[in-house]
């Protein structure tokens, strides 16, 4: 073979992913349904409404002009500061997003919603050992951890599936996390109900693709709140984090990236192994610590 047609075969392999990325990118673009999510005039239901993340949602979703909040708290005694935002718009509603009798009460009550957000999280035990997994003394803290940050989200998104159809349609955001991408040692049940919560998203995200809901994994990064790992500081205010989140849905984004996220994302798929080794480096030599904050105990 002559050394130019092995140049020419050379640039043509080349060429090969190259074309193949830019069909792929396009089909893409043709199959992916035109979605938007817009706030205003919507009806939104928030879990984990009292603190943290969830009260920047709430408040940001007051300032763009939503018509109604179902607050949703698994502790009353947190209600009256909420529903002093704006009490004609501001409806409590008692929710442990773990108990199936009060996820079926907010269903009923809450007939008029077109939005949830599934944010409510445990972040796991306060004793660092059963937080991981071959550390733990049981697994039942995992357990819980996945309980509640991946089939209680996923239970309230089926229960109100047909309540924002019949309604026209609207939006489910489930809260995610960069550590749905990777796995933080010293939080590894967070993690691996994360990374389920984020597949179980993209299951949804399928199944509803020819409804009219725009189904939207948030995947947050750094946010100034009670769960914050000590020594992480640095994060965004939760109503930063809720305006780039609704910035996004109102773009028609499903992967929602949040609170500098995507940074991450970045370095990941640039050297995930060296990622990851960074990550068992930091656990060796100067692990996250839990705020002892960090649970309300009710
Ligand atoms: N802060 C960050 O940097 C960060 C980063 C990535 C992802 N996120 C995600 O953002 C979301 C909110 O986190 P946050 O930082 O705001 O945490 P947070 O301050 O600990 O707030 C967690 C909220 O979830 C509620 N909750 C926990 N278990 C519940 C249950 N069984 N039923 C109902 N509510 C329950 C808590 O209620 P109580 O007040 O009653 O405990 C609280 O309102 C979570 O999904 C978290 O994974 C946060």
């Amino acid at each position: 073979m002559k050394r130019r047609d092995v140049l020419n075969g050379l640039a043509m392999a080349a060429a090969v992913p190259a074309m193949a990325k830019v069909a792929v990118a396009q089909e893409t673009e043709q199959l992916k349904p035109q979605k938007t999510a817009s706030v205003e005039g919507c009806v939104a239901l928030v879990t984990g409404s009292n603190r943290g993340v969830g009260l920047g949602f709430v408040n940001v979703l007051l300032e763009r002009g939503a018509k109604r909040v179902y607050a949703t708290a698994r502790n009353p005694k947190n209600f009256p500061a909420v529903v002093a935002l704006d009490p004609s718009r501001v409806v409590p509603l008692e929710l442990d997003v773990n108990n199936d009798a009060q996820r079926q009460a907010a269903a009923e009550q809450a007939r008029d919603v077109t939005w949830v957000i599934n944010n409510a999280a445990y972040p796991g035990s306060r004793i660092p050992e059963e937080r991981r997994i071959r550390s733990a003394s049981s697994l039942d803290d995992s357990k819980m951890v996945m309980e509640t940050n991946c089939w209680s989200p996923a239970e309230i998104a089926r229960l109100f599936i047909p309540t924002i159809i019949n309604n026209g349609g609207g939006a489910v955001a489930n809260v995610l996390s960069a550590a749905s991408w990777f796995c933080l040692p010293e939080y590894s049940s967070y993690s691996l109900s994360k990374a389920a919560a984020m597949m179980m998203t993209n299951g949804l995200r399928a199944e509803l693709d020819r409804d009219p809901i725009l189904v939207a994994s948030v995947f947050t990064g750094g946010v100034d709140t009670r769960a914050s790992p000590a020594g992480t500081s640095g994060g965004i205010s939760p109503n930063e984090h809720a305006h780039q989140v609704f910035d996004a849905m109102a773009r028609g984004d499903t992967d929602v990236y949040a609170a500098g996220s995507k940074g991450m994302r970045d370095m990941i798929n640039a050297d995930p192994e060296a990622f990851e080794r960074g990550r068992i480096k930091r656990f060796y030599e100067s692990p996250l610590t839990i705020p002892q904050s960090h649970i309300v105990i009710v």
